[in-house]
């Protein structure tokens, strides 16, 4: 197969017409990979994490990238025109909100917020306001507002689902494309690199803050999220 593109924690092949197979990686990055890590099994980890719920989605009418399964580390997805932002839900303020504001990690908000990164390394990902993402044409109000209802119809479903392993879904990322006929599909992953999962009762940490604070064993964090989920 024919590497197309290789990122911080994935690598995208040429497949069939319409299709490519998207690798995950071992490694583990933070601060834009200024910091990396990595251990054995974290890509077929994600793998397993990120299928788990697209299945779940699936069963819920949202449509995602996911075909089949190639591998342990491989599967395949539809090829997509990627959306050039990451759509961010917080349930509970954490990271780089709780950084902005001066709030204090783990309050609860009100209602979900929505907030749009640029999809851009050399910027570090910044943050978007509505406005400006109109204004500057970098996404249209169609796609905004898709991007925004998929988010939250993403996020009920996997609020609920979280809760009844004992974890609370503080934040999450995701990133949305778009098919040649204009359908719109969430693509990329949904796994502990992208989302904040706390213990219920005691708020451990669940995800890759354990890495990017340095706060023990990610593998082990990893390891106790996917045994929750049956995985
Ligand atoms: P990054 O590019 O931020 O380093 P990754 O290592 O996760 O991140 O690389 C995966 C890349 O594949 C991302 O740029 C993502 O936008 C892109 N991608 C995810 N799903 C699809 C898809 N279905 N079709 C095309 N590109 C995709
Ligand atoms: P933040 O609080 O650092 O903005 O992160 C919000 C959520 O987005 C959190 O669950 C982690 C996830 N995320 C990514 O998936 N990729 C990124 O590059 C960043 C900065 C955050
Ligand atoms: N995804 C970003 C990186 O790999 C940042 C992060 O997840 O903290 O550097």
């Amino acid at each position: 197969m024919k590497l197309i593109y290789e990122g911080k924690a994935k690598k995208i092949y040429d497949f069939e017409p319409g299709l490519v197979v998207m690798e995950f990686k071992d490694s583990l990055t933070a601060f834009n990979a200024q910091k990396k890590g990595s251990f054995q099994g974290k890509g077929a980890l994600n793998l397993k994490f990120s299928n788990q719920i697209f299945s779940l989605l699936s069963q819920k009418n949202i449509p995602h990238h996911f075909v089949r399964s190639l591998n342990e580390s491989q599967i395949v997805v539809k090829k997509l025109k990627m959306l050039p932002v990451e759509v961010v839900v917080r349930n509970f303020v954490a990271g780089s909100l709780a950084a902005r504001l001066g709030i204090p990690e783990g309050q609860k908000v009100k209602n979900p917020i929505v907030e749009f990164y640029l999809k851009n390394d050399a910027l570090s990902d910044p943050l978007l306001t509505e406005n400006q993402i109109l204004a500057l044409d970098i996404l249209s109000l169609e796609q905004l507002n898709k991007c925004t209802e998929m988010a939250l119809k993403i996020n009920q479903v996997l609020v609920s689902y979280f809760l009844s392993l004992g974890v609370k879904l503080i934040d999450f990322k995701v990133e949305l494309g778009m098919d040649e006929s204009g359908q719109y599909y969430l693509a990329d992953e949904i796994s502990p690199d992208s989302c904040r999962l706390w213990d219920q009762t005691t708020h451990a940490k669940l995800d890759k803050d354990v890495f990017r604070r340095d706060l023990g064993s990610v593998e082990q964090a990893y390891l106790e999220i996917a045994k929750r989920m049956g995985l």
